[in-house]
């Protein structure tokens, strides 16, 4: 069984149903015993997913469209490797034989695939820009005094890369922006292990979904490829900018849904 976890909601009921609805379709498909994985069931399971996958990501990017999200680029592209790497599973020819395993093959790409999508880039659908998102303010307050120190460092070195990307005038720019973001993945790393220890002394039922969502956010920072920032062109600049503003955006976000959640908890 996978479980679709409260961490999984993103607070926009079509989609949150719909995803809901995505975790059932994998969950009747994985129940399915295994004398009746027939090629023939198999590929219509299968298809009926994909069907019902496409569709989604079509309603997604509507309503994407709507709101002038920003991400919308972003999320088309993901949608769209989704869709490759599903019908690159689906085109070997299923016998009776190989059914089974093809089916597995799929589901478990599936659950990964979504839990981490939902996670790092459906959890900002129609997330709403700060004006300022780079200031550390007291509505992020967890009133755990060493998760607020944290977050305050994690705010500083955010606000310290996104200045040197601005930053016009200074010529060898890149490795200290290499350099920073490289101490943002090490300094998120110690943070996160702080607040789950935390979470864990108090236990805070909400523990395994912060967990989730920390490591969706770890692979993210690990996805960055350091290698190619070393140059200063115009590409390179536009995709700093997306990406400290993903960094910035994703924390307000958790900090916002979810962190503040173990303060609350905590005081009762
Ligand atoms: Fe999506
Ligand atoms: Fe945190
Ligand atoms: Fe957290």
């Amino acid at each position: 069984m996978y479980q679709f976890t409260e961490d999984c909601l993103i607070g926009i009921s079509q989609i949150d149903d719909e995803h809901r609805k995505l975790f059932s379709l994998i969950n009747e498909a994985a129940s399915l015993p295994a004398d009746a994985r027939t090629a023939k069931t198999v590929t219509s399971i299968l298809n009926h997913l994909a069907t019902y996958a496409a569709t989604h990501f079509a309603h997604e990017e509507a309503y994407m469209i709507e709101l002038h999200d920003p991400e919308l680029e972003l999320q088309k592209s993901e949608h769209q490797a989704f869709t490759e790497r599903v019908h690159a599973i689906m085109e070997q020819p299923l016998t009776d034989e190989n059914a089974a395993a093809t089916m597995d093959e799929v589901l478990t790409f599936l659950v990964r695939w979504l839990y981490h999508h939902i996670l790092s880039s459906d959890m900002m659908i129609g997330y709403h820009k700060p004006e300022d998102p780079f200031a550390f303010t007291p509505k992020y307050y967890t009133g755990i005094e060493q998760i607020d120190r944290e977050h305050q460092r994690l705010f500083e070195i955010i606000a310290e890369t996104n200045a040197l990307i601005h930053n016009n005038v200074l010529h060898d720019k890149y490795d200290e922006i290499i350099r920073l973001l490289q101490e943002l993945r090490d300094y998120t790393r110690i943070h996160f292990e702080d607040e789950e220890a935390y979470m864990e002394q108090i236990q805070y039922p909400g523990l395994e979904a912060q967990i989730r969502a920390h490591n969706a956010f770890v692979d993210k920072l690990m996805s960055i490829d350091m290698a190619t920032l070393d140059a200063i062109d115009d590409h390179q600049q536009s995709y700093l900018l997306e990406l400290i503003d993903f960094l910035a955006g994703w924390l307000i976000n958790h900090i916002l849904k979810m962190d503040t959640c173990i303060g609350k908890y905590e005081k009762k």
